[in-house]
């Protein structure tokens, strides 16, 4: 039996930027081959904060257009959409009385997500974390690949199944994330101190995965550094640090080689360099992402297919808790 492997992205108007991509959704295509593969565009976790029914619409074909288009097979990896699968929702509310206050009061993203809303702070976003878990619980998942800002959600994941198993019998299986060290966290192109984000609100301060070549090139060739010479991998020089960091994820050189390759060269080279070496992953994908985006039938016949299945598995470990807690099933 294959191990299990499950990951979410939250629909978004923006495409995902080369931080989603090298963080996490990159290896999802790697290990779709050796493992069962469940990915999610999680529209229930986006409506956590306000948004629009239009956008919100576009932003779910775009980002499983774009999940297609970057390599996820969808007769090989079980790629649907969240609100598809109606049992997502119903164990968030068990699995919510299986969780503490106070454990939600510690999540480090409701923090940050609830200090930037400038209306109200939904019941939502407070519970995320728990409609997250129960994501990854319901597929008897081994192993989340994700970035670092996950890593306290799947440790809540854990205390969660491990607290119910402990009550009631083994149900859960109890997950480990996958972090893939080097590229857990790019930074910001114009201010390298924050993470990469969807949100920032400096357009040049991410690549997005559907920027054109253009773009991209300006965008790296105003990307923030310092005043010295050398290309080096120094972890005090930020803004080289997180370009050479990306440039090595890209090309799969080592630290040496590429040191040696731009030795005696200087930033306008190195960042022309880069930022081709960008386009040129990036641009295959945009070509795939035009043709499925132009093609919402098969898109839906697709989610339509894989929810199905995924809500078989869904429904029996449901069942198996409803049995547990003593509900009439
Ligand atoms: P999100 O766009 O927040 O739904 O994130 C999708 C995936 O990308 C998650 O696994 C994140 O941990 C990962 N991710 C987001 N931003 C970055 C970043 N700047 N560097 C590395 N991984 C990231
Ligand atoms: N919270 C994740 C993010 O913001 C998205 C997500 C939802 C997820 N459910 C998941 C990630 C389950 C991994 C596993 O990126």
């Amino acid at each position: 039996m294959k191990k299990v492997i499950f990951s979410g992205i939250q629909p978004s108007a923006q495409s995902p930027h080369i931080g989603n991509y090298l963080g996490a959704l990159r290896q999802w295509v790697e290990l779709q081959k050796n493992y069962q593969a469940y990915y999610c565009v999680v529209d229930l976790h986006a409506i956590t904060v306000p948004q629009e029914k239009k956008k919100l619409n576009d932003s779910i074909y775009a980002t499983y257009a774009m999940l297609l288009a970057i390599g996820i097979d969808p007769n090989m990896s079980n790629i649907f959409v969240q609100s598809h699968v109606r049992q997502h929702t119903e164990l968030t509310w068990i699995l919510n009385c299986f969780t503490h206050l106070g454990e939600l009061n510690r999540m480090t993203q409701f923090k940050e997500k609830s200090a930037k809303q400038t209306k109200i702070v939904s019941a939502g976003l407070y519970d995320y974390p728990v409609l997250m878990a129960v994501d990854i619980l319901l597929y008897h998942t081994n192993i989340i690949p994700v970035g670092e800002d996950q890593v306290q959600h799947i440790e809540l994941t854990r205390d969660i199944a491990d607290r119910f198993n402990n009550a009631y019998g083994e149900v859960f299986t109890l997950p480990t994330a996958r972090i893939v060290k080097e590229t857990a966290r790019i930074m910001s192109l114009s201010d390298p101190k924050n993470k990469m984000s969807k949100s920032d609100a400096n357009l040049n301060a991410t690549v997005f995965l559907t920027d054109k070549p253009d773009v991209i090139r300006k965008k790296i060739m105003s990307a923030v550094t310092d005043s010295k010479k050398s290309i080096e991998f120094d972890k005090k020089r930020l803004g080289l640090y997180n370009l050479l960091g990306i440039y090595k994820a890209v090309t799969g050189e080592s630290e040496k080689e590429i040191e040696n390759h731009f030795s005696g060269k200087g930033y306008k080279e190195f960042k022309s360099e880069l930022a081709e070496a960008l386009i040129e992953i990036i641009k295959p994908m945009q070509q795939k992402y035009t043709t499925y985006i132009a093609d919402k039938t098969t898109l839906e016949i697709y989610m339509r297919q894989n929810a199905h299945k995924a809500a078989i598995v869904a429904e029996q470990t449901v069942r198996r808790v409803k049995e547990k807690l003593g509900f009439i099933i």
